[in-house]
């Protein structure tokens, strides 16, 4: 996986970055180095929305998200504890404060409390690669300014001089790969002021002209007022977002794990968590309309994943290592979801058509009316050994026999693929 940092920027324009009023996330990513032809951007949205997205961001299709900092210490409500105690003045976050803490407590006092003490940026690392995560987004920065990293520009008010006294970062970027560069930045809060306010084309054109990670760099589209969804790299749009038919610009899903905070909350309810299959079935469908599908979680203060979290990544990478060939590196297919069977997504690969189908059939056939058979027609299900029969009847178009397995035999328990080669 790549790693995120920023230190190996160059004095000037990191300070233009990190005086961004933003949520910067800098992201991390396993990928093809290819280099793109060299050619210079002018900081205008029509010149730099013509850069080519580097192509390891559409092959790497799942990343998992972090959202961690000092709103990691109160834990409880969302990472926008700040704004919901001190700017929006919520009564019930008032009463936490009361509840829980002396009179005159400031947010700056949680600073100290976020000690990362179990925080071993391996571990991270191991879980997000066994997830089948191809790159990592941390928040970097959030919206109340504390930095996960030695910022010279958040003078105490950052993870180096408060609280963990170390470069989380820094770490996490080591521990995904040994490198400090920076391959996606994620880039909110553009709702405050129009991009020419931030000057992000100036920072965008440096950043795709002469920066170190010129050629490999991806961001998103929330750079100022009137961006998101019309300028930038890839497309986030809103939070969660989802469309329902395919898009002409890449994009991304994100969404978290509790859906109701993206940072750690200590009082979620098992209700508050994602099922497992709510969370394979979106990847599905993300992936099948072209997106990527970013997963966040939100680890404690001591830097630990609670295990709920940790199972519901694992469930993910479970179904990937069966299921990845129709998911990684994918192109969506001429048709999305099937017309007659609204369970079924298509991905494609090659000359290689998948179809993922969320419900077993009752009578074990599977019936497609999109792909048109051949001669040379073959038909697998991906983690089972052998061709599947199959056969065409001119009102039904084409039925799978799905094989008959006693449950323990089924590779995954949710969402099964079939590979079908030498249809149109
Ligand atoms: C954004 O769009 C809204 C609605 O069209 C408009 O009123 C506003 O002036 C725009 N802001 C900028 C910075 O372009
Ligand atoms: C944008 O650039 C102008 C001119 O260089 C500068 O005065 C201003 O501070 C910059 N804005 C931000 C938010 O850095
Ligand atoms: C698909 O559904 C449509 C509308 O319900 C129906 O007219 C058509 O016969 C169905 N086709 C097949 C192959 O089942």
């Amino acid at each position: 996986m790549r790693a995120s940092g920023v230190r190996s920027r160059p004095a000037g324009p990191a300070l233009l970055l990190l005086l961004l009023p933003l949520l910067l996330l800098l992201g991390a990513a396993e990928s093809l180095r290819r280099a793109l032809p060299p050619r210079r951007y002018t900081p205008d949205w029509p010149s730099l929305d013509s850069r080519p997205l580097p192509a390891w961001f559409d092959e790497a299709k799942f990343g998992v998200f972090v959202h961690w900092g000092v709103f990691s210490v109160p834990a409880w409500g969302s990472e926008w504890f700040w704004w919901h105690w001190r700017g929006e003045g919520r009564p019930e976050y008032q009463r936490f404060m009361g509840d829980n803490y002396p009179p005159g407590f400031s947010y700056a006092d949680f600073g100290p409390q976020f000690t990362a003490r179990f925080f071993h940026p391996e571990e991270w690392a191991d879980l997000f690669q066994a997830a089948g995560a191809k790159y990592v987004v941390l928040t970097t920065k959030h919206h109340e300014g504390f930095t996960n990293w030695p910022s010279p520009v958040s003078w105490n008010w950052n993870s180096k001089d408060v609280g963990p006294h170390r470069d989380l970062v820094g770490e996490l970027g080591t521990a995904l790969r040994k490198s400090y560069k920076p391959d996606l930045i994620w880039s909110d809060g553009e709702w405050e002021a129009p991009d020419t306010y931030w000057n992000s084309t100036d920072f965008l054109s440096w950043l795709y002209n002469d920066s170190p990670v010129k050629d490999e760099v991806v961001v998103n589209d929330r750079w100022g007022q009137n961006c998101s969804c019309h300028h930038g790299g890839y497309y986030n749009c809103e939070d969660k977002f989802k469309p329902q038919s395919l898009p002409d610009h890449k994009w991304e899903m994100c969404t978290s794990i509790d859906k109701f905070s993206w940072g750690y909350r200590r009082d979620m309810a098992i209700s508050d968590v994602t099922e497992e299959s709510e969370i394979i079935s979106e990847l599905i469908q993300t992936v099948s309309l072209g997106g990527n599908y970013l997963l966040n979680i939100g680890p404690t203060k001591d830097g630990l994943i609670v295990p709920i979290f940790q199972e519901r990544l694992l469930a993910v990478g479970k179904w990937l290592s069966i299921n990845g060939e129709a998911i990684y590196a994918s192109k969506p297919w001429r048709v999305q979801l099937e017309k007659n069977a609204t369970f079924v997504w298509y991905t494609s690969k090659g000359s290689a058509v998948y179809a993922i189908f969320k419900h077993w059939p009752e009578n074990g056939l599977l019936n497609l009316v999109s792909p048109i058979t051949t001669s040379t027609t073959k038909i697998l299900m991906l983690g089972i050994q052998g061709d599947l029969k199959w056969s065409t009847d001119p009102d039904k178009g084409l039925l799978i026999s799905l094989p008959q397995l006693p449950p323990s035999a089924i590779p995954v328990e949710f969402a099964w693929t079939v590979k079908l080669a030498g249809v149109k």
